[in-house]
């Protein structure tokens, strides 16, 4: 079903893939269509933010939850909007996974961005063990309560969610259009206990394994409102049929 209020997302997530030449291709083959009916965020690897032509809203991958100073090799939520990034992804799983991001530097990560004005797309998700220990719901509350705690629910008003189950990223393995919505439903009511104005405008993206094939009928789906793609964002076509199978 439809929802007039909410403006799809498609984002892709280059990961530490892509190349110069990759920004030229996907701009091409973007402009061939008519997207005006969602918004298309574009997150490569930091060196290439500066390269796109502003065909697309930008995004980066991670940020520092520090605001400067003496952390070599760390990029500032402001160095990030003066490349102009509006988008930042923050929590994804292979950041909580593989450099120690706990809920709770997600949750100052989501406030310094905030504080840049820089819009953050929130990745929460399982893993298969979670998923099957029936423990899912308390987990991705878990996720999302740690950032309330932080910036209060009012704040979630300026946040996109992401919902990428770990087991469906980069495996082949997309989640049912079903178990997609039950969890983007979960998470929708789970923000309306504490917000039902908010939850309802908040747009909930889903990730993992999305492609041109499956893009339509998880975007279908009452409360998913688009997209976070990985692997499919390096192929221009494919991207550009995920970005077309968006709500219209
Ligand atoms: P894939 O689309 O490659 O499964 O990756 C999803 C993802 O992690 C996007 O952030």
């Amino acid at each position: 079903m439809q929802n007039s209020t909410r403006k799809p997302i498609v984002a892709g997530n280059w990961k530490m893939n892509g190349n110069k030449p990759l920004i030229q291709l996907l701009e091409d083959s973007l402009a061939t269509a008519d997207l005006a009916h969602l918004e298309v965020v574009i997150c490569p690897p930091f060196p290439y933010l500066g390269m796109f032509g502003g065909l697309n809203a930008l995004g980066a991958q991670n940020m520092s939850q520090f605001d400067g100073g003496a952390h070599t090799g760390e990029i500032a939520a402001s160095m990030l909007k003066e490349c102009g990034c509006q988008y930042v992804i923050l929590g994804h799983s292979e950041r909580r996974a593989g450099h120690a991001e706990t809920n709770d530097v997600v949750a100052s990560k989501v406030k310094k961005a905030l504080e840049a004005d820089l819009t953050p797309i929130l990745c929460v998700g399982e893993t298969e063990e979670i998923r099957d220990s029936g423990n899912l719901f308390a987990f991705l509350a878990e996720q999302i309560d740690a950032v309330v705690q932080e910036i209060g629910v009012n704040e979630f008003s300026k946040l996109v969610l992401a919902y990428e189950p770990i087991w469906a990223i980069g495996t082949g393995k997309t989640a049912s259009p079903a178990q997609a919505q039950e969890v983007h439903h979960f998470l929708r009511e789970h923000l309306a206990k504490k917000n039902s104005d908010i939850a309802e405008k908040i747009r909930i993206l889903y990730g993992g394994s999305v492609k041109g094939s499956n893009a339509k009928e998880l975007f279908s789906q009452q409360d998913v409102d688009g997209g976070l793609i990985g692997g499919a964002s390096l192929d221009p076509e494919d991207f550009l049929s995920i970005c077309l199978a968006a709500k219209q």
